[in-house]
């Protein structure tokens, strides 16, 4: 009994607490936050009831989150009196917009469009989530819209494979933090991921990495100096899983930019359709880290029967607008001795073999927009000029960002100085687990201002967003994956998120705390250090 009280009084003491604590200062911050001086506040208890619009199905699915995050009941808005509104028709330009007003008698979440409304909840499930039983809310408006259209985290599936139960854990993670696009890197040198029914050697042989990486002092990524291990990493993701997901991510709003990487890390679709390389190898499925001088022979027409196969299914398990097309890391040493490739420069009149890839790149945006879809690429495709649509994905710096916007191109940043999770948090590696080099603190990520330097205005316009990247060459379990992107992923969110004046490194390390907690009750691996 007395054990009874004394745990009573204490979660008594303890609710006092947090009732004087809820503030709404989660991550990323809301752009506004006003607190009612009244002292009023709503009490939220478990089996209180969420309403949405009874006719709209995405409404119904946010009430479901709402309700599951909070522990609540849902019901149709036609029945009234529920404690927690979720409403359409915020004035904004914004459709990620929302404002959330909490009063005495209940709490209204609107949103200018749904996925509004579904941020609206994970602000105010970030706000309550580390509080126990009865939680006093105090009357607030609080309200916010995303800097940016394009929040992306992209995941390397090919180097190690992930399966799809972890995949919508990473899925839940992103959306956590206001991510909203996910961009699924599924082929590489390494190994290829995507089922093409089409092409079933793909998935039957070439998803086989030889073997992987294990030992330490491998930051050479030379085969001579790297220590594996000799059980092959498999694994490959079918249409239906890879259609699961896309669902499962749409109703957390987050659309998949899905890469197939082209013309170079094709040394996995080479190892069983050896015709499309320029020599006829052999290949092999890569068990190392790098680049290869093989790549897919640009004269040779089977590669674009080949491309427009795996294209063509790609865009039947994807609907979003933007399709991946790589274009990093493609030397061009094959395509110069190679009699096929000259004589297709020849036929084009191209004086550059980089112009090849440019050739191939409006192919494949020719291909993709009649299907109503738009290209993407690495930096590299702007080397032999921008097919004309073509969008950018700024790697190597912020000058490639920064060419193809003053091009009136849309550009995704993503520099290796700020957006490389894939890089070391800490200074020291010692308790580290083994990774790729280099050292992208949260400090760092922070700080990334997205639009380069020395764009007009309406060229500024061209910077749709920004993401971080993870390649898995040295992270072999979703453990290691969560590490190396959390707490990062919190930095990169109030980039995403956040105008620049609004943005405050010391004030985010105050929130970054309860951010922490909740990533322990989630049971999320993360990086406890912070520099
Ligand atoms: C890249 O990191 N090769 C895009
Ligand atoms: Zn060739």
């Amino acid at each position: 009994m007395m054990k009874h009280l004394f745990s009573f009084l204490l979660s008594a003491a303890f609710c006092l607490n947090a009732a004087a604590e809820i503030d709404y200062q989660v991550v990323p911050m809301p752009q506004q936050i006003s607190i009612d001086k009244s002292g009023k506040y709503f009490t939220l208890n478990e089996g209180m009831t969420v309403a949405y619009p009874a006719d709209n199905a995405k409404m119904r699915r946010n009430a479901e989150f709402a309700a599951e995050y909070l522990r609540l009941a849902v019901k149709p808005s036609d029945k009234k009196g529920a404690d927690i509104n979720l409403t359409l028709g915020l004035k904004s330009d914004n459709p990620d917009a929302y404002t959330i007003i909490v009063a005495p008698k209940g709490i209204t979440i609107q949103g200018a469009s749904e996925s509004g409304v579904f941020y609206g909840i994970q602000t105010l499930r970030k706000s309550v989530m580390n509080e126990q039983g009865e939680v006093h809310l105090p009357c607030a408006t609080i309200s916010a819209e995303p800097r940016f259209s394009y929040r992306g985290t992209e995941l390397d599936c090919a180097r190690h494979f992930f399966p799809v139960s972890f995949i919508k854990t990473f899925i839940d993670i992103l959306a956590l933090h206001g991510v909203n696009r996910f961009h699924w890197h599924l082929t590489d040198d390494q190994g290829w991921r995507f089922e093409v029914k089409a092409l079933p050697l793909l998935t039957e042989k070439a998803s086989i990495r030889p073997h992987t990486i294990i030992g330490k002092n491998v930051g050479l990524h030379d085969p001579a100096v790297t220590i594996f291990d000799d059980t092959p990493e498999t694994g490959y993701y079918t249409q239906e899983e890879m259609r699961e997901v896309v669902r499962y991510a749409a109703e957390r709003y987050i659309t998949i930019v899905p890469e197939i990487d082209l013309p170079g890390h094709m040394i996995a679709a080479l190892s069983v359709y050896p015709d499309m390389g320029c020599t006829g190898g052999p290949y092999e499925v890569w068990g190392v880290w790098g680049v290869a001088d093989d790549v897919l022979c640009a004269g040779n027409p089977k590669t674009l029967e080949f491309l427009k196969v795996v294209y063509d299914e790609l865009c039947s398990v994807f609907p979003g607008e933007l399709i991946h097309i790589g274009g990093d890391e493609s030397p061009r040493v094959r395509w110069k001795n190679c009699p096929k490739c000259q004589a297709k420069m020849k036929e084009l009149g191209l004086k550059e073999e980089a112009g090849l890839q440019t050739y191939i790149n409006k192919e494949m945006e020719a291909f993709l927009s009649l299907r109503g879809r738009q290209i993407i690429g690495w930096d590299e495709t702007l080397e032999g000029g921008l097919s004309e649509k073509a969008a950018v994905m700024s790697w190597r710096g912020y000058e490639g960002g920064t060419a193809a916007a003053k091009l009136h191109h849309h550009v995704v940043m993503t520099p290796t100085s700020h957006c490389y999770f894939d890089y070391y948090q800490l200074k020291t590696h010692a308790a580290q687990p083994l990774g790729i080099g280099g050292y992208v603190p949260v400090s760092k990520v922070y700080s990334m201002e997205p639009v380069p330097e020395g764009l007009t205005e309406e060229e500024a316009k061209y910077i749709m967003g920004v993401q971080c990247n993870l390649w898995t060459e040295y992270m072999l379990s979703p453990d290691h994956v969560e590490y190396m992107l959390l707490p990062r992923l919190a930095a990169m969110s109030e980039v995403q998120w956040l105008q620049p004046q609004d943005k405050n490194y010391e004030a985010f390390l105050g929130r970054l705390e309860s951010m922490k907690q909740s990533y322990r009750k989630l049971g999320y691996k993360y990086c406890p250090e912070v520099e």
